[in-house]
């Protein structure tokens, strides 16, 4: 909520005034309480290092804040709102270099705003008391999103697991999305992957000993981390990374933070990995019995690194699959990592992301026979009764 500037006159005190003041005051206060319950607003620390016109807010929902940054463009009255979601476990700050190519080119591809947001636990977000799945998640996120006024439609961008989130957001919400950008994204596969199944347990391994680390000597692990003997995936970022000297400094001092906050929050969400990409695979399978593109004539662009191999890449071809309005970009040259290997090539897919949601054609009403919503509805309450 914010708090429009008021102003006192005190060279007239006569009673009116003064009730007229005391008012304000009462006002004014109930709006300050209203602020610290609901939401605040903060411009710093940013995403880039020059002119970042960023907002940020701190908005409440279900009693936890989420963290939510805005970039609007103050050169157009309408146009897209683009979402961000980053990789797990990483947050907002994964983005800067993205950002930073995006700002000049806002105004010729329509941009109104572009959001980005920490999941919870991470930046600047609060630490849930449990972890959250994907559904649960992009719930809460489109009603975050609804307390700031910031509607639908969305242009969701997920990279890594943001995958998950962006397809777990347009399967709940397929009316809010005009379009997806899967950036080296998770699919539902995730839920068979024998690299995970085989592996998690010893990922939660190491973040549980990183947390004791921290906590026994922070200054050594932190050394530690700068020191590369954190692995790249698991979110701390080295000096050498390609990243905004902002966006760099934030994710280093978060991911070490002696609460342990951020530890804790990756250690909570490799926890609903399996869960999340269970419950995508039944919606996603359920629908594709029904028809053979199960996100219609949504546009996607899918940006996949070729160095993951093919067991990925065939996986990455079956997300592009999902509709029949699709792009599939490789990138020989980056790691895992697109959004802060390649930002410009990250930028490249979005351009035509926008093309093609400027020019998809609406789908003839006669032709739309199925009720996304409650086919849905129905799809997760039997998938519901059954666990
Ligand atoms: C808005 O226009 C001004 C003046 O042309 C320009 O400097 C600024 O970069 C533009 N901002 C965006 C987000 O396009
Ligand atoms: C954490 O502590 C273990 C055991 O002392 C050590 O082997 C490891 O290198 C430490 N890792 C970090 C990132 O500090
Ligand atoms: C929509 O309907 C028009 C007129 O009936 C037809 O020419 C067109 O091909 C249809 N488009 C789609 C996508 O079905």
């Amino acid at each position: 909520m914010m708090v429009t500037p008021t102003f006192f006159n005190n060279k007239n005190s006569n009673n009116n005034n003064t009730i007229f003041g005391y008012s304000l005051l009462v006002f004014l206060f109930i709006n300050l309480l209203n602020s610290c319950s609901g939401q605040s607003i903060f411009t710093r620390p940013g995403l880039v290092d020059q002119d970042d016109f960023g907002v940020s807010h701190l908005v409440m929902y279900e009693g936890l804040k989420m963290h939510i940054r805005t970039y609007d463009n103050p050169n157009i009255t309408s146009g897209h709102t683009i979402l961000f979601d980053a990789g797990l476990p990483f947050f907002s700050s994964s983005w800067g270099s993205v950002l930073l190519n995006l700002i000049p080119k806002m105004t010729d591809l329509n941009i109104k705003t572009v959001i980005l947001y920490d999941r919870y636990g991470y930046g600047y977000s609060d630490l849930s008391p449990y972890g959250i799945d994907s559904f649960d998640f992009v719930r809460r996120l489109k009603a975050s999103l609804n307390i700031l006024d910031y509607q639908p439609p969305y242009i969701l961008t997920g990279w890594s697991w943001g995958g998950i989130n962006i397809q777990s957001y347009y399967v709940s919400y397929p009316e809010d999305v005009v379009g997806l950008y899967s950036v080296d994204g998770t699919d539902k596969e995730f839920y068979n992957d024998p690299v995970w199944i085989n592996g998690m347990s010893g990922i939660v391994t190491s973040f549980k000993t990183y947390i004791k680390n921290n906590t026994e000597n922070h200054q050594e692990f932190y050394k530690n981390c700068l020191e590369g003997r954190v692995p790249a995936n698991h979110g701390f970022y080295v000096d050498s990374t390609n990243l905004p000297k902002i966006a760099l400094t934030n994710n280093q001092n978060i991911f070490s933070d002696p609460s342990n906050k951020y530890l804790n929050a990756a250690t909570q969400e490799l926890g609903i990995m399996f869960q999340s990409s269970f419950k995508l695979l039944q919606i996603i399978d359920g629908l594709q019995k029904k028809e053979q593109f199960p996100f219609k004539n949504t546009p996607i662009v899918v940006l996949t690194a070729s160095v993951n191999g093919q067991p990925w890449m065939d996986r990455q071809s079956a997300v592009a699959q999902l509709s029949t309005k699709s792009l599939h970009f490789i990138d020989t040259v980056s790691s895992h990592h697109i959004p802060t290997d390649n930002p410009v090539k990250v930028v490249n897919g979005l351009v035509e992301l926008i093309k093609m949601i400027d020019t998809v054609e609406p789908l003839n009403s006669s032709s739309v026979s199925l009720a996304p919503n409650s086919l849905i509805l129905i799809l997760v309450a039997i998938f519901v009764f059954f666990i």
